[in-house]
């Protein structure tokens, strides 16, 4: 069969596919970061791109996503476009992969207690006074040292022993948990520990290499999650998994590979060897962690989102394919419910909300919001399904906070933004739309009920913005919030009356899951003594937008706190101590969760919580 050259510009690379594929599988093919919202159904319309040699006609899909001077300027559909010839696609943006990732953590102190231990022996050979096997030999070398070794050695260890100890003249360096030995090697290895702790965020993937003897940070790493090329969500991920033949096993192993990736380049970063790493923890989403664990999450999308498991789950790196020390063992962190996971433990451990002797709100707005409200004397959780607004994949000129997205706006004086990277414009990230949505509200170019007005409808003051106030052909208004000149493909970025009401849907729902989590546990605002913002999104966005527009009562405002990326900094202190971790595993039990579905009232809350405040 003929197959097609696919050249990827500007980059000018170069690939050969079979002809018949689309050209999502071909940027997947080629390695390129692209994303595909809707998970490639072409059903989103954003993964819009150039085919100036090579496009075919426009499947009927494309011709109600793309208009008509888009299609004659052979812009198409990533997912829905065929290869048939060769073929040149103009990428948009894979160009600057670079992710703006957080990596900072919240501060917090722990006694270093890792996992496993290692210990130092310099036996005395056995002669003919002395016939002790081997293993008993190790065992008893290794108690009479302080650590257990345990009465069921591993059959591979027993395997590699006479070869390990005599070789190395039986100066060996012991590898042990509390419960057993796991690992023996030559000499002395003492002085490399070190374990590694991750993020698996739905959209991207943060790893903290850390040397286990004294807690030091080696490297931080990070990486967009490989399985955005499946669907920018969770449900869409979900589906793929059950209903795709061998998909599941297609996303385990697209995170088990881009975390061996990462783990390879944490280790060159601090001038180590991967099989100097021998304890991996994990935190992440309760299908991320279903799926690193090569778990079918498929309950988790039909009522009552009933998970495999909560409890934390200890094994082997082996098992999993983790390319560490080959004695390498895994941490799991719990969930707390299918859409409440080990990554909200993990902000709960940081952060030592299930310590806290006031009442603490601590909020992680990710792909979905997740709320925890409580103290040391009860917690209650619940989960909305916040993330796409803010994401950017359900707002027309929406996109990640990566390169080329507005990522804040200013009214008081004119009209301003600041894009990251700097540059022109390619599209508004969660945090800029939340600027500016707040913005329309103070400056009264939209009303309380999220309606932009109409230029003869503005106020004296606001009446500056009246050029930007429009309407769309198909006669929805808009505002326009970045003109043509200041964008990279020289269309405005708008704010439409959709994107709004997306806007009004997500925070209205984290609204009302607060609302929902005070009822749940009998208090008021003004028993709130601290609002913790975790996760990348809550460090970038503007606590007064977020207040201005009812995302965080307003009466909370002086009291929100961003913690940075709490989910992870909980993934090293389970890594760093096995107390921490085992208090995860109580963190997961004592932690109330509240379905908001089966809330009763919870629709008229929510219904409440839309409207924008008055001021
Ligand atoms: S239309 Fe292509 S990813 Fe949605």
């Amino acid at each position: 069969m003929k197959r097609c050259k696919v050249t990827f510009q500007p980059v000018n690379q170069e690939i050969y596919v079979s002809p018949g594929i689309t050209v999502k599988d071909a940027i997947n093919l080629a390695g390129f970061e692209f994303d595909f919202p809707c998970g490639g159904r072409g059903k989103c319309g954003k993964c819009r791109l150039q085919i100036p040699t090579g496009a075919v006609a426009p499947t009927p899909a494309e011709q109600e996503l793309l208009d008509e001077e888009s299609l004659a300027k052979d812009f198409r559909l990533a997912c829905l476009a065929r290869i048939t010839g060769d073929t040149v696609v103009e990428l948009p943006y894979v160009t600057t992969p670079k992710h703006q990732i957080l990596i900072a953590a919240v501060e917090k102190q722990i006694r270093l207690e890792p996992h496993l231990n290692k210990i130092y022996l310099e036996m005395d050979p056995p002669d003919l006074q002395h016939q002790q096997p081997d293993w008993e030999h190790l065992r008893d070398s290794t108690e009479q040292a302080g650590l257990t070794a345990g009465d069921k050695p591993a059959l591979e260890l027993l395997r590699a022993l006479p070869q390990t100890l005599r070789a190395a003249n039986w100066r060996v360096t012991v590898l042990a948990d509390q419960e057993k030995i796991w690992g023996v090697e030559p000499l002395n290895t003492t002085d490399r520990l070190l374990g590694i702790a991750f993020d698996i965020g739905t959209t991207t993937v943060v790893g903290y290499l850390l040397d286990l003897r004294t807690g030091q940070e080696l490297a931080a790493v990070s990486a967009l999650n490989p399985q955005t090329r499946y669907g920018a969500d969770v449900i869409t991920r979900i589906a793929f998994a059950s209903h795709e033949e061998g998909g599941l096993s297609e996303l385990h192993e697209a995170i088990i590979s881009e975390l061996n990736g990462l783990i390879g380049e944490a280790a060159g970063q601090a001038g180590m060897q991967r099989e100097d790493i021998y304890t991996v923890s994990v935190v992440g989403n309760t299908t991320m962690h279903h799926l690193f664990l090569g778990i079918n999450p498929g309950n988790l999308a039909l009522a009552p989102y009933i998970p495999v498991l909560q409890q934390p789950m200890v094994l082997t790196a082996r098992e999993l394919g983790l390319q560490v020390n080959p004695a390498g063992m895994i941490y799991a962190l719990p969930n707390i419910a299918g859409y409440v996971g080990a990554d909200t433990v993990g902000v709960l451990l940081a952060t030592d909300l299930d310590w806290s002797e006031g009442i603490k709100l601590a909020i992680d707005i990710g792909t979905n919001g997740e709320i925890v409200l409580g103290s040391k004397e009860r917690l209650v959780a619940c989960s909305t399904a916040a993330g796409p607004a803010f994401e950017g994949s359900q707002i027309s000129g929406g996109m990640r906070g990566t390169i080329g997205a507005i990522d804040h706006v200013r009214f008081d004086d004119g009209l301003k933004f600041t894009v990251i990277g700097g540059g022109r414009a390619q599209g508004i990230c969660g945090s800029g739309l939340l600027d500016a949505v707040a913005g329309l509200l103070q400056q009264g170019i939209m009303d309380f009920r999220g309606r932009i007005l109409s230029p003869d409808q503005l106020t004296a003051e606001a009446e500056r913005y009246a050029d930007r106030s429009v309407k769309l052909e198909s006669g929805v208004k808009a505002f326009v919030l970045a003109t043509a000149p200041e964008t990279v493909d020289g269309r405005p970025i708008m704010i439409t009356q959709g994107d709004i009401r997306e806007l009004q849907l997500a925070k209205g729902a984290i609204a009302a899951g607060i609302q929902v989590l005070l009822e749940r546990l009998g208090c008021d605002l003004d028993a709130v003594a601290e609002v913790l913002l975790a996760g990348a999104f809550g460090n970038y966005l503007d606590p007064h937008s977020a207040c201005a527009i009812g995302l965080i009562p307003q009466a909370l405002e002086s009291r929100v706190r961003p913690v940075g990326n709490a989910a992870g900094a909980g993934a090293k202190a389970a890594l760093l101590s096995r107390s921490e971790y085992r208090r995860a595993g109580m963190i997961a039990d004592f932690t109330e969760y509240v379905e908001l579905s089966a809330y009763p009232n919870f629709s008229h809350l929510f219904a409440s919580c839309l409207n924008f405040p008055l001021g």
